[in-house]
C-alpha cells in the first residue's frame, strides 16, 4: 500500500516485484550516460531525479556518485528499500511515493532525470505523454534526461510467461511524437542484447534528451 490511494492489482505487481529486491547493479546505460556527462567537479551541484526508482539501484550509483539524490514510485516497499539500500552505505537521498505523471516538485527543480524501464509499464497512451511532459517541466534549461523503455521487440512483450506484467512499449513513430518538440535535443536509439542463442531479446528504446 503507497498511501496515495487504495491498493490495486498493479500496486501489488509492483510491490511484489520490489519485495524480491530489484536488480543489484545499475543498469550499464546509466553508467555510461551518466560518466560520459557529468563530471565529478559537477555532481554535487547536479540534482538528479530517479523516476520510478524501484528498490533504488540507480539512485544508489548516483549517491555513490556524490550526486544529490530523490527517488520516486509508486511500489511502498520499492520506496523502503530504496531508502535502506542508500542508508545502509551511509549515503544521502529521498525517497517519495508519487504516480509517474504527477510528480511532487516545482518546475526546473532537477539537472538530471532518469526513467529506467517504467514508460512501457503505463498502459495509457496520456499516462505515456504526460510522464514525458513531467520530465520536460522538471528539467532546467540545459538539463538531461535519460529514458530507457522495452519496444515492441522486447521479449517481455513477446513472451507468454511474460503475460503476468503486461507492457504497453510505443511504437517508433509515437515515441518520435511522445518526445518530440519538448526538448532541444533528443537522440532516440536502441540498445539491444540477446540471451540463449537468441532465444530471448531484450530490446529496448534507449532515449537521452536535453531541454
Ligand atoms: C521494472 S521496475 C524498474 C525500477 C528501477 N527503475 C530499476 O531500473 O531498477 C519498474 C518500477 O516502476 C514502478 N511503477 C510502475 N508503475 C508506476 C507508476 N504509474 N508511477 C510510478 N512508478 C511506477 C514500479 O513500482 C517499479 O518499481
Amino acid at each position: 500500500m503507497n498511501g496515495l490511494k487504495e491498493e490495486t492489482p498493479r500496486d501489488r505487481l509492483w510491490d511484489n516485484w520490489n519485495s524480491r529486491g530489484g536488480p543489484r547493479y545499475p543498469n550499464e546505460k546509466v553508467v555510461q550516460f551518466t560518466f560520459r556527462h557529468f563530471p565529478a567537479s559537477a555532481r554535487a551541484s547536479t540534482r538528479t531525479l530517479d523516476l520510478g526508482c524501484g528498490s533504488g539501484i540507480n539512485s544508489w550509483f548516483l549517491a555513490r556518485e556524490g550526486f544529490p539524490v530523490v527517488g520516486t514510485d509508486i511500489s511502498s516497499i520499492g520506496l523502503a528499500n530504496a531508502g535502506d539500500l542508500l542508508g545502509n552505505a551511509d549515503l544521502a537521498g529521498s525517497f517519495v511515493a508519487a504516480d509517474a505523471w504527477a510528480q511532487p516538485f516545482p518546475d526546473a527543480s532537477f539537472d538530471y532525470i532518469l526513467c529506467i524501464r517504467m514508460l512501457e509499464l503505463l498502459p495509457e497512451p496520456t499516462q505515456q505523454e504526460e510522464l514525458v511532459a513531467e520530465c520536460a517541466r522538471l528539467l532546467r534549461a540545459g538539463g538531461r534526461a535519460m529514458f530507457l523503455f522495452a519496444s515492441p521487440l522486447d521479449y517481455g512483450c513477446q513472451h507468454p510467461e511474460m503475460s503476468y506484467c503486461r507492457f504497453y512499449p510505443p511504437s517508433e513513430q509515437r515515441v518520435a511524437e511522445l518526445f518530440g518538440g519538448r526538448f532541444s535535443q533528443v537522440d532516440i536509439d536502441i540498445y539491444q542484447t540477446t540471451y540463449e542463442n537468441r532465444k530471448f531479446a531484450e530490446h529496448n528504446f534507449l532515449i537521452t534528451t536535453q531541454k
